[in-house]
């Protein structure tokens, strides 16, 4: 199971005008742990917080670098953002995460909003360093150039990959004289831009990064444009709060109470269910190791397989189709159906 590593902080630089890249030292003894697939995220525990945050740096570079946008009211964004610095040191998990590109031959393309960028700045960055045979084209998405996140990096590789990297930008609140008229990407704009800017037939892989409202219109975009769904692979960043529950929808037999079997780290136990909570809350009340970051349906950290029983989930933005196929939920939001469920987090 992975457990908490305390890291050093090496660098705290300004990424855009809210938010910072915050460079982890890695220490020999710990490299293997942190190595990550590009893509993958850290959670970083500060207090009873916790908060996962994507890997901007390529694989093999010699520190991991995280990029942290500040949120209001944020309480570690706020931290990173304006205390953290060189010399301090934070708890975090090894990389996890299954919004990744293994370096292949073959056209990548990504459409990204906000802090969307970071994971997929690793992937284009490792891609493009590794195999000689891809191509990546990024399509991102901005409130304007100054909160836009790693700009110079992008313009990197830009430089260095003339012919095989291709980046368009698009500027939703800022006028500009030259590049994308001003203004959302939205479904209606995306079915546009994208047959514009390459051949959609031809992408192997699509990375969709950012809030919501991008996220779904790349997703609508894409299945009109005839891309197969197994090609397009989604992370959402910023959610907002828990829709409420659809009407009609079932009641839950935790209401009433239910007992719950979790196997977890080979070691297997049954605890009820108090009426209201979580399958994860009903696990952490007995099992504080068990692995959650975001709570939110987000993240995807408290991912489990469903063995016996059914249950309902508040909400899903981590999941795919093949994983819900094989049985997948996720523990922080989904709530018991049946007087017995059976959950696997090993599996
Ligand atoms: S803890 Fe993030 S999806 Fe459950």
């Amino acid at each position: 199971m992975a457990r908490f590593h305390r890291l050093a902080v090496a660098r705290v630089a300004p990424a855009a005008e809210d938010a910072v890249a915050v460079t982890l030292a890695l220490p020999d003894a710990l490299r293997a742990a942190f190595a990550h697939v590009p893509g993958q995220h850290v959670t970083v525990r500060h207090g009873d917080i916790r908060r996962t945050y994507s890997i901007a740096s390529p694989v093999g570079a010699e520190a991991l670098t995280v990029g942290v946008r500040h949120v209001p009211g944020g309480a570690f964004s706020t931290h990173a953002t304006r205390a953290l610095a060189a010399g301090h040191a934070l708890d975090v998990l090894p990389p996890a995460g299954r919004f990744t590109l293994r370096p292949r031959p073959g056209h990548f393309a990504a459409i990204t909003g906000g802090s969307g960028i970071t994971p997929v700045l690793s992937m284009a960055a490792t891609l493009l360093a590794t195999e000689p045979g891809a191509r990546f084209t990024l399509l991102r998405s901005d409130r304007s150039a100054a909160s836009a996140m790693f700009l110079d990096e992008v313009a990197d590789l830009k430089d260095r990959h003339p012919g095989r990297f291709q980046a368009l930008h698009a500027l939703t609140r800022e006028e500009r004289h030259a590049g994308l008229p001003t203004g959302r990407l939205d479904e209606a704009r995306l079915k546009e831009l994208l047959p514009a800017l390459l051949n959609v037939a031809d992408v192997d892989g699509w990375y969709l990064c950012g809030p919501l409202g991008l996220t779904g219109a790349g997703r609508a975009a894409l299945r009109a444009l005839g891309v197969r769904r197994e090609r397009v692979h989604t992370e959402l960043f910023h959610v907002g709060d828990a829709p409420p529950v659809a009407a009609g929808a079932p009641a839950a037999a935790g209401d009433t109470g239910a007992t719950l079997t979790a196997t977890l780290e080979g070691r297997r136990a049954s605890w009820p269910v108090v009426p209201g909570e979580t399958l994860l809350s009903a696990v952490l009340r007995n099992r504080p190791d068990a692995p959650w970051a975001c709570r939110g349906g987000v993240c995807g950290t408290c991912r489990a397989r469903l063995t016996d029983g059914r249950v309902r989930m508040d909400r899903n933005y981590a999941l795919e189709e093949p994983e819900l196929a094989a049985g997948y939920v996720l523990a922080c939001q989904a709530r018991p159906l049946t007087d017995r469920v059976d959950l696997d987090f090993d599996a």
